[in-house]
């Protein structure tokens, strides 16, 4: 990372103060050892040694939402930072890479090192010197709202993305910042929701992308998450912090806070955090003066804080040149080929039957594109990840593309609007809407008489409102025709609702963070009337509320179904968008309102319908799975996924994705379902004190992670039950073999150990196929999942090619957590490698006694 010049300049400055230097070198290394040049170490303790206590506290808080602190008299600029993960997206528009989830699916190390290199580029572009990404909790639950920003349910598959990916930025002398730090595996209460795991779980399942980031990528920097780890937040937590990374990992680089997660002065102080976002809230003058005058908190761990944060500029020369480089485009070209490899390479074929796919142009005189994610192009989930793409492709323009001058491409939405459907809703009579002075409606309303409930206004967050307010709405439907009907609701930022039909709630939203448009389904007789009661408590000022109600096949356009019917052939483009699968809330296992119907009229018209989903994984498929002929999986593919979509349709590519999370068919299947939310009545209240303001209690959720390591494909093959498409699957236009399985039949216990396979394309096109190879450890003393992800390769064959595959699986591949010896082991006996294309279909088996 460091520069010819920053190196020169450190070594003459460390001849200049090398001997004072070393000796306090040598005291700091009895903790840790230091990774930087005896230059930087000389360097970073003389700047240090400059500060006063004030001046080293305030370096250890940001400023202006995305920076570092500057120290003028030391020469220390602010060091400026930007989200991450899926774009350098904070400061204007900028290359929208396909999102974690996407990338997981390529199972392209290397592609991820390109992208990372990309990235690393736009950062320096905008003058960036942190990036907050790459995001890796693991994806443990289908809904949890930012499983897209991240790469998958499987520790080995996730650490192998994230070490070329942080390599790859750093690479180009921008700070990687790996996130968040550990176990935010959902959205829902986010702040307040302690993670409450065994040591081997974590150790297993949740920590190890982190700690390959650390051990093999060297990343600079790492961001604690927002949750409680067994009842203590991440930033303050010893046994991550401290124990884990700081300790056994040997982290040398910043821990940061996220964005307001910090709860203690002292706390966050002594247990790690080195650096407090956006701003210092905890780690500031108030809360840490008087704590290093009585010992609380030792000078020395500020010191230890600045110095880490001193090293970094060093070591990436931040002082010695300007971390713009007119030679790192804003805007480029080479990049968004990039940015489609990748694309290309995520898309996930998870049905094709009777070969609907590919699309012949030359056989297809129309084709009907229809749905809300066909255009405009949707290209990231929401929150702090969501880039603003130069000019993103939808798949509406890359099927056009794809299918030439010769197809006619017809275009409908399909759906209208939320806004449109409560606005063009039939109430029955009069709506009364009570706004009452009050958050519990008491007092003497206003009333008014509106015509619609039709004011929802979908990004509109605010501050607290001081003038408590709470609504209520009152009207009736009557149902023209029997059947179902989509009962729908939305509001905004942190506001609460209720939706009461004739005495029931059917729809509750808690106030939270976050939240999409709510719905739920009535079946009701012709002509049957029911009483609507909405009730509202708007969390800031005005009313963001809309309320609609309607005849479930009246949903889909006429237009929509017409050109269905017309068309030779149709897509329908649905799934999750920014507003509904977001960082801030979790998302439904359903697709979002009206979308089922969407399909169900689609396949209804024209049984040649070809399903596109955007997701950041399982989704409930049940009502029209069995109707599609195809289906492909496009995650969130970056701004240049229509134009793969386009071409994977019409087989200017082959599909090559293959699963990073197994697919469930109902939530309630999924191995996490049981643990998911808090346990009831185990609340916990956390008493917290700012400095200078009054204490604020926080009541805790308890999160208890009884799933243990059954996460996804573990508990899958464990159980012997199926998934509705398991881990690793996906198809191709060609077919592959795996052949030829050599693994040794004894090995010494933590020699490494060579397995070797051939892969044929025993197909007619090029194409793409991962191997996988699962381990099974049937004799181990701890109980164990069946079979645990070990190694993969990625092979690109042309037709009738073989190629001979070997994967070298060191020691850590057949060990696991010993909980009592607190330590990674191996038992010695039998193991089984197991060689496919899926976690489910591994042909080729061997049996492996290590000894
Ligand atoms: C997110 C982080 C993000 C930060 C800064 C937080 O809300 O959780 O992932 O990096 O904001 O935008």
């Amino acid at each position: 990372m460091q520069n010819k010049s920053a190196a020169r300049w450190n070594f003459l400055f460390a001849l200049a103060c090398l001997l004072p230097v070393l000796l306090s070198c040598a005291l700091a290394s009895a903790q840790a050892p230091l990774p930087d040049s005896p230059g930087i170490e000389a360097k970073a303790h003389a700047l240090l040694a400059k500060l006063t206590l004030e001046q080293k506290i305030e370096l250890i808080g940001g400023v202006d939402g995305m920076f570092t602190n500057a120290s003028p008299s030391i020469g220390l600029p602010r060091l400026k930072m930007s989200d991450g993960p899926e774009g350098v997206r904070t400061w204007g528009p900028t290359t929208a890479w396909p999102g974690g989830a996407a990338l997981a699916a390529t199972w392209d190390t290397a592609l991820a090192r390109r992208i990372g290199e990309g990235l690393g580029r736009d950062a320096r572009a905008r003058s960036v010197n942190f990036l907050l990404g790459p995001g890796v909790n693991i994806a443990r639950s289908p809904l949890a709202g930012r499983n897209f920003e991240y790469f998958s349910e499987d520790p080995f598959l996730a650490a192998s993305m994230t070490v070329p990916w942080i390599e790859g930025v750093q690479a180009q002398g921008v700070i990687a910042t790996v996130k968040h730090y550990a176990l935010n595996d959902q959205e829902y209460n986010r702040h307040n929701a302690s993670s409450d795991v065994d040591e081997r779980t974590m150790r297993e399942i949740y920590l190890p992308a982190f700690e390959a980031a650390v051990t093999q990528a060297h990343v600079d920097a790492v961001m604690n998450s927002y949750n409680l780890i067994n009842g203590v937040h991440a930033t303050q937590n010893e046994f991550l912090n401290l124990k884990v990374l700081k300790g056994d990992w040997n982290f040398h680089g910043i821990l940061m806070s996220d964005w307001d997660a910090t709860y203690d002065s002292v706390g966050a102080a002594n247990n790690g955090l080195d650096l407090e976002m956006p701003s210092p809230r905890f780690m500031n003058a108030r809360g840490l003066l008087a704590a290093v005058k009585d010992g609380s908190v030792k000078e020395s761990t500020i010191d230890d804080k600045v110095l880490r944060l001193v090293r970094l500029v060093l070591r990436y020369g931040f002082l010695d040149h300007p971390q713009f480089d007119p030679a790192d485009a804003t805007y480029s070209v080479a990049d968004r080929t990039v940015a489609l490899e990748g694309a290309r390479e995520s898309i996930t074929l998870l049905k094709n039957e009777g070969a609907l796919l590919p699309l012949n142009p030359a056989r297809i005189k129309t084709v009907a594109v229809i749905g809300p994610n066909a255009y405009p192009a949707i290209t990231g989930g929401g929150g702090s990840s969501e880039a603003q793409a130069f000019e993103p492709v939808s798949i509406l323009t890359g099927i056009a593309n794809a299918a030439g001058p010769n197809v006619s491409v017809l275009y409908s939405r399909g759906l209208p609007d939320t806004n449109e459907l409560f606005k063009n809703t039939q109430w029955d009579g009069a709506i009364k809407v009570a706004t009452y002075p009050s958050k519990d409606f008491t007092g003497t309303p206003e009333t008014t008489n509106p015509q619609n409930i039709a004011d929802w206004k979908p990004d509109m967050w605010g501050p607290e409102d001081k003038a408590p307010r709470s609504i209520r709405y009152t009207t009736a439907f009557k149902a023209a025709k029997a059947g179902k009907y989509l009962l729908l609701a939305a509001a905004s930022g942190e506001d609460a609702f209720k939706v009461i039909v004739d005495g029931n709630a059917v729809i509750d939203q808690p106030r939270a963070e976050g939240q999409s448009p709510r719905f739920s389904s009535l079946d009701l007789e012709a002509g049957q009337s029911v009483k609507v009661v909405a009730e509202y408590l708007p969390h800031s000022p005005g009313v963001r509320f809309g309320l609609g109600l309607a005849y479930e096949p009246d949903l889909v356009s006429a237009e929509a179904k017409a050109i269905a019917a017309a068309a030779d052939v149709v897509v329908v483009a649905a799934g999750f968008g920014p507003a509904t699968e977001s960082e801030g809330f979790d998302r439904t296992f359903e697709l979002p309102w009206g979308q089922d119907a969407l399909i169900e009229a689609a396949t209804a018209a024209n049984p040649h319908t070809i399903v596109t989903l955007n997701g950041g994984g399982g989704t409930d498929t049940r009502r029209w799975l069995g109707k599609v002929p195809a289906l492909l999986y496009t995650y969130y593919p970056g701004q240049e996924g229509g134009t793969a979509i386009g071409e994977v349709l019409f087989g200017k590519h082959n599909p090559e994705g293959k699963l990073p999370v197994s697919f469930d068919r109902s939530w309630d299947e999924n191995p996490s379902a049981a643990w998911y939310y808090p346990v009831k009545g185990a609340d916990t209240t956390l008493h917290v004190t700012e400095p200078g303001e009054n204490p604020v209690d926080y009541v805790i959720g308890h999160v208890k992670y009884g799933d243990g390591l059954m996460v996804g494909y573990r508990y899958w093959t464990t159980t012997g039950k199926h998934p509705l498409f398991p881990f690793g699957f996906g198809l191709s236009y060609t077919t592959f073999s795996f052949s030829n399985l050599h693994a040794p039949a004894m090995a010494a216990s933590g020699s490494t150990v060579s397995v070797s396979f051939d892969v044929t394309n025993t197909g007619r096109v090029a194409g793409a196929e991962v191997a996988q190879l699962y381990v099974s450890d049937p004799s181990a003393r701890a109980t164990r999942p069946e079979r645990e992800l070990k190694g993969f390769a990625k092979v690109r064959l042309a037709p009738g090619e073989t190629r001979h595959v070997t994967v070298n699986l060191d020691a850590r591949a057949f060990s696991y957590w010993d909980s009592t010896a607190h330590k990674w082991t191996i038992d010695p006996g039998k193991f089984v490698i197991h060689v496919g294309d899926s976690s489910e279909n591994t042909l080729l088996n061997a049996n492996l006694t290590l000894n």
